[in-house]
């Protein structure tokens, strides 16, 4: 999987990219992270990326001159011939607090992907015109304003990579993950089994794997009906984990 990410600021990235399981991946060659400076495709003295907004007001605006050049270069969209199908429908995300709100289920339809291209935003916005005629998608982190779109990069860079084969240590890490299964995860304990007096769940030293996992599905369908009932409503859920949010309702009551 190969990520472009076009940004003003290029210093942001190495440091998380450089650690860790992001880190793993690409030096075994699972994911590619190239960031392109957007100021390298500027042609004028000052080299400028923004300017002022027509119609006045406060605060910048990213220029469409660079970015559509970046991305067209880095691409090879104006390249003659023009490249191959499969390359003019690469995912251009523009990271905007203005795009749809990232989920996991975004992140697993992202990973099936070869090639994404992530633009981060910043000053007070961008030239309508690369919305318009460039990004095929936005994508916010959530319902808040950051000061540009390079966490947000981050972030789908990190959701998306974990979701790819061979990238997380345990192969079946990212199925359990709380919002894979549209439910949070079960609780987790480690050695010791006492401590401070704080003893962990008898069930889990029994054993017997047909009672963990339905204690672990059981938690699980607990914390999701205690902390984020409308993943609930949702979620795929059998026979048997029914009853048990049935009951747990009738508790309430
Ligand atoms: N840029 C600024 N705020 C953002 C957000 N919430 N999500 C994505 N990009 C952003």
């Amino acid at each position: 999987m190969q990520f472009e990410v076009f940004t003003l600021l290029p210093e942001v990235f190495p440091s998380y990219l450089e650690t860790s399981i992001i880190k793993r991946a690409r030096e075994r060659g699972i994911i590619h992270v190239r960031v392109h400076n957007i100021r390298d495709y500027t042609h004028d003295k000052h080299h400028m990326t923004d300017d002022t907004p027509y119609g006045g007001g406060g605060g910048m605006v990213m220029k469409p001159d660079p970015v559509f050049e970046a991305i067209e270069t880095v691409l090879g969209l104006n390249a003659n011939p023009p490249p191959p199908e499969p390359e003019s429908n690469i995912p251009i995300i523009l990271l905007t607090p203005q795009g749809r709100v990232f989920n996991q289920r975004i992140a697993q339809e992202l990973s099936q992907h070869e090639h994404i291209v992530l633009i981060c935003g910043r000053y007070e916005g961008i030239d309508e015109r690369i919305r318009e005629h460039l990004v095929t998608d936005e994508i916010s982190i959530g319902d808040y304003v950051l000061t540009g779109g390079e966490l947000p990069a981050l972030i789908l860079i990190d959701s998306i990579s974990r979701l790819l084969p061979d990238v997380l240590g345990d192969p079946t890490g990212a199925q359990d993950d709380s919002h894979a299964m549209g439910l949070l995860e079960y609780p987790h304990y480690t050695r010791p089994p006492e401590f401070r007096g704080w003893k962990i769940p008898e069930v889990l030293l029994s054993g017997a794997h047909a009672k963990i996992d339905q204690w672990r599905r059981e938690q699980a369908l607990l914390r999701t009906f205690k902390k984020r009932p409308d993943m609930l409503e949702k979620a795929e859920l059998s026979k048997d984990d029914r009853k048990f949010v049935e009951s747990l309702k009738s508790k309430v009551e």
